[in-house]
């Protein structure tokens, strides 16, 4: 009780114990419900799942695979009822067919595969006597979006010829959306979801002719011969020595209006194509968006978009058209971090400088602004296209793995999550650095960064650490000053959101600390700064994803229970969600406290 009761107002829960149980736990006091998983029917018509008459039509009216990114809309005019919005990473076929040919894969699975990619829009309903939450199947509003829906290619490089291919000549509608990490919302009501590893579906970039196209698509990591999932036996664009730019037309922001459900969604090309996390939008004091935006790899980039319009409030369609621009027209920047310790002190331990923290200045390095490259021997095309080739011509500062970067709405601080970097410091590689100062970074860290005057679009930027993460008891972590005695172990942050007190809540993904995953919540500012507590865990082989945090409930995405190496459909590692003899399924978890009371208060 006493842990409870000293964290701050939104985190006065009984953490939870760091444990391998397989299932997700909560704290005392709280209950939970899966709302929706995968295979559950959403759409008119899906059938109830089931793994072993599986189909691809039906699959593309059911709750896609590996969720992870969530967010809850409220829904006008249908009172307990809420929409949410999950995407779907990736698919795991040793996971979700029995007796799985991964040499041989069968022309249905590979379509069943394509129809659990992409998104999903799925109203909930609140249930009148507890917190629990059910889909309501058929809703005008719940839709599938898949690995084959058309897009709409918008912004500076739409058109472009590095986007175009033979089933496109114009290089501005694509088919489908791929690998979608996590994402973020929009003041103006839209859902963005980051493109993230995309090199996976694609063959043959070694067998590409033209080394300027084989030299961009390797700094992708478009490497392989065959593909995993040899996707290229059943569709020509999957096969980069017949469609070399089919590779160029992901790795974006997509853009999904929830509420239109017959709009095309969009790749926002202005914000530029690397492997994108997620991306979260804040605005000026114009009402400008700037969007912030992590490249998930080891010594990648952190990246902002500054749009130029500002957008516009109120609910009219011309409103609605003028907003559903706002991320075409921009300037896009990368980030450039600067230690203020003397290097010699920063040592690759983690143990701190001399001042006391890892900390620091910072620039954003311009590199386009609609058709015009700041970058030398780059166009503005090449730029969007190519913009980890550009942000290394620019100088910018490789980080340990950027994944998700959320600005506080209370303070304007941004934070971002750097998951970890088993390479920092290795032979070869990039030494630790005051921004990543641990080399064979295990734990990664999250941090803090302070736009000049507190104005999104500035050009210079303050920072420091904020959690430099892993067990309290290794000297080299640090939990924003608090007392170390009293605050739960975390590793490799992931995604990150806050909640309506204020408060950063962090999930993670591949706890290196021998338990499994799960999401905590911490204070940032206050006495209670750094007091990192954890709420939840997950069940085997899963990571946490999605974390929504609202007043009265909180929503995770569980992404690939029983992934665990040797497993397999037949065999699997994980009884989660539906108990022992049944395949596991990743799925939303809604958590609420018994007392109906307001979480963590
Ligand atoms: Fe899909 Fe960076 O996690
Ligand atoms: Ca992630
Ligand atoms: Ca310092
Ligand atoms: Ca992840």
């Amino acid at each position: 009780a006493g842990a409870a009761a000293d964290g701050a107002r939104g985190l006065r829960f009984a953490p939870v114990a760091p444990n391998t149980a397989d299932a997700v736990t909560v704290p005392a006091g709280y209950e939970q419900n899966v709302v929706v998983r995968w295979g559950d029917p959403i759409l008119r018509g899906a059938p109830a799942f089931d793994p072993d008459r599986q189909t691809a039509a039906a699959q593309a009216g059911q709750f896609g695979y590996n969720n992870d990114f969530l967010h809850l809309f409220d829904l006008r005019g249908e009172r307990g009822r809420k929409v949410l919005v999950a995407n779907h990473e990736y698919t795991d076929e040793v996971l979700m067919f029995r007796g799985y040919d991964a040499a041989a894969p069968t022309r249905e699975q590979v379509e069943i595969a394509w129809a659990a990619h992409g998104l999903s829009v799925v109203v909930v309903a609140e249930d009148d006597r507890s917190g629990a939450l059910t889909p309501v199947v058929r809703h005008r509003l719940n839709r599938r979006i898949t690995a084959t829906t058309p897009f709409e290619v918008t912004g500076p490089a739409a058109g472009s010829e590095l986007l175009r291919t033979t089933a496109d000549p114009s290089g501005r509608t694509v088919l489908g959306t791929l690998n979608n990490c996590a994402g973020g919302t929009t003041p103006w009501g839209t859902v963005l979801s980051g493109e993230e590893n995309v090199n996976q579906y694609f063959a043959n970039a070694a067998s590409v002719a033209d080394a300027t196209t084989r030299a961009r698509l390797a700094r992708y990591g478009f490497t392989k011969g065959a593909s995993d999932r040899k996707w290229e036996r059943f569709d020509d664009r999957f096969d980069l020595v017949k469609e070399p730019n089919e590779a160029n037309r992901f790795g974006w922001v997509v853009e999904l209006d929830p509420m239109d459900p017959d709009a095309a969604p969009r790749k926002r090309t202005a914000l530029g194509r690397f492997k994108h996390e997620a991306a979260q939008p804040r605005l000026d004091r114009h009402g400008r968006p700037v969007v912030y935006m992590g490249d998930d790899e080891r010594f990648e980039y952190l990246y902002k978009f500054v749009a130029s319009k500002p957008m516009m409030h109120g609910r009219s369609r011309a409103a609605h058209e003028h907003n559903m621009g706002l991320l075409d027209e921009g300037t896009l920047y990368v980030a450039r971090f600067t230690g203020n310790s003397p290097a010699g002190q920063i040592d690759g331990t983690g143990t701190l400088p001399e001042d006391g923290e890892f900390d620091g200045t910072g620039e954003w390095i311009p590199l386009a602004s609609g058709d015009h490259s700041f970058v030398e021997g780059m166009t503005a095309e090449e730029v969007y296209v190519f913009t980890r080739l550009a942000a290394d011509k620019a100088g910018a500062t490789k980080m340990d793995r950027p994944e998700d970067v959320e600005p506080s709405p209370r303070t304007g601080r941004v934070y971002v999550a750097l998951t970890n970097n088993s390479n920092r410091g290795k032979a070869g590689y990039a030494a630790a650095d005051e921004a990543n100062p641990r080399n064979t970074n295990k734990h990664g860290q999250v941090l803090e960064l302070m736009e000049a005057h507190d104005d999104p679009r500035a050009r210079r930027f303050d920072w420091r650490l904020f959690l430099v993460c892993g067990d309290p008891e290794d000297p080299s972590t640090y939990f924003g000053g608090f007392d170390k005695e009293k605050v739960s172990p975390i590793s490799c942050p992931d995604n990150v959101a806050f909640d309506p007190h204020g408060n950063l809540w962090i999930s993670t993904d591949g706890n290196a600390l021998g338990n499994h995953d799960g999401l905590f919540g911490v204070a940032v500012t206050g006495r209670n700064r750094g007091q990192v507590k954890q709420f939840l865990t997950v069940p085997v082989g899963a990571e946490t994803c999605g974390p929504v945090i609202r007043e009265d409930r909180v929503l995770v995405a569980v992404q690939h229970p029983g992934e665990v190496d040797g497993a397999d459909a037949a065999n699997p590692a994980s009884a989660w969600p539906d108990g022992p003899g049944r395949m596991p399924r990743p799925a939303v978890v809604n958590v609420w406290r018994a007392d109906g009371r307001p979480i963590g208060v």
